[in-house]
């Protein structure tokens, strides 16, 4: 897909992955609307976009209720003036026992993890087949491919995101809407920063530019999906298909290192 001119709707794209990958969108030619809940960082991430000469603007609203939802689409085709490439980026994060969560917690991360991207999804693909061709961008994560401890329902809701994302994409198949899903591994965003879990247990960081560069290679070439990592991480996923208690018994040996590191990691 050629991204020049292209109208995009990014939610959560004032933080994070979001944010960067409207900057590289942008820094080809794409126009932008750019969402989150809080109204200071919207205004924030338009004026930095405008800044860089980005034809940018913001809604703020919340993508796990249904005003939230109408808001976002609404605020964004009428910005616009209709709409190529719908980005469902906004994500929400809680680790540790699945004892230990309130249902509250759980709830967020389905609403806002898997429910708010199906709806959205749904509400937008009328303006996305109005186009010229049209794509809807998943963000999931490589919890999706691995599940690791203490994130059983993020890890649920983001293999969810991930089914989603290949059942629409060959449902669409030929009517000129695509689908590119992308597995984020660690990342280094603000989502990242209640996480103490490190190198010793197998987690790295990389940069949210470099995930936002593979996003924007992914649009520009029709890749059906995108996941980060490095071979590392793609041995693991091969491994986890192959002989998943090797990877439960490589789990095992750092179990209460890994615990410690990630119980207090939360966004929501
Ligand atoms: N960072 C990682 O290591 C990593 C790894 C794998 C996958 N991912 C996924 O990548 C995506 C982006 O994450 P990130 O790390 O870039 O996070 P981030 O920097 O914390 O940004 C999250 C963005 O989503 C917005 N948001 C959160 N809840 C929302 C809601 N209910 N309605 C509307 N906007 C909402 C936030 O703005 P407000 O707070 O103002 O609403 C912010 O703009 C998420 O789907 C995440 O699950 C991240």
């Amino acid at each position: 897909m050629d991204i020049e001119g292209k109208r995009v709707l990014i939610t959560g794209g004032t933080s994070g992955i979001g944010l960067a990958t409207a900057r590289a969108l942008a820094a080809r030619g794409a126009r932008l609307v750019v969402t989150g809940r809080r109204r200071n960082a919207v205004d924030e991430a338009v004026a930095s976009l405008r800044l860089a000469g980005a034809e940018a603007s913001g809604v703020s609203a919340d993508v796990s209720t249904e005003e939230g939802r109408t808001a976002t689409l609404l605020g964004a085709t009428r910005s616009l003036g209709g709409l190529d490439i719908l980005i469902n980026n906004a994500g929400a994060v809680r680790a540790g026992r699945l004892t230990d969560m309130r249902e509250d917690e759980i709830r967020t991360m389905v609403e806002v993890d898997l429910v708010a991207p199906i709806l959205l999804t749904r509400a937008a693909l009328p303006a996305l087949k109005d186009g010229a061709g049209g794509m809807v961008v998943n963000v999931t994560s490589a919890i999706a491919l691995i599940a690791m401890p203490f994130y059983a329902t993020y890890a649920a809701v983001k293999a969810g995101l991930s089914s989603f994302s290949e059942s629409l994409r060959r449902e669409l198949n030929g009517e000129g809407v695509r689908v590119l899903t992308v597995y984020p591994s660690g990342t280094d965003t603000p989502m990242m920063a209640t996480n103490r879990a490190g190198p010793d247990v197998g987690f790295s960081l990389e940069p949210a530019e470099h995930v936002a560069d593979a996003i924007v290679a992914g649009i520009a070439s029709d890749a059906i999906e995108v996941i980060r990592g490095g071979p590392e991480r793609q041995a693991l996923i091969d491994l986890n298909r192959k002989d998943p208690l090797a990877v439960d018994a490589r789990f095992l040996s750092i179990k209460s290192a890994f615990e410690e590191g990630v119980k207090s990691h939360s966004a929501l």
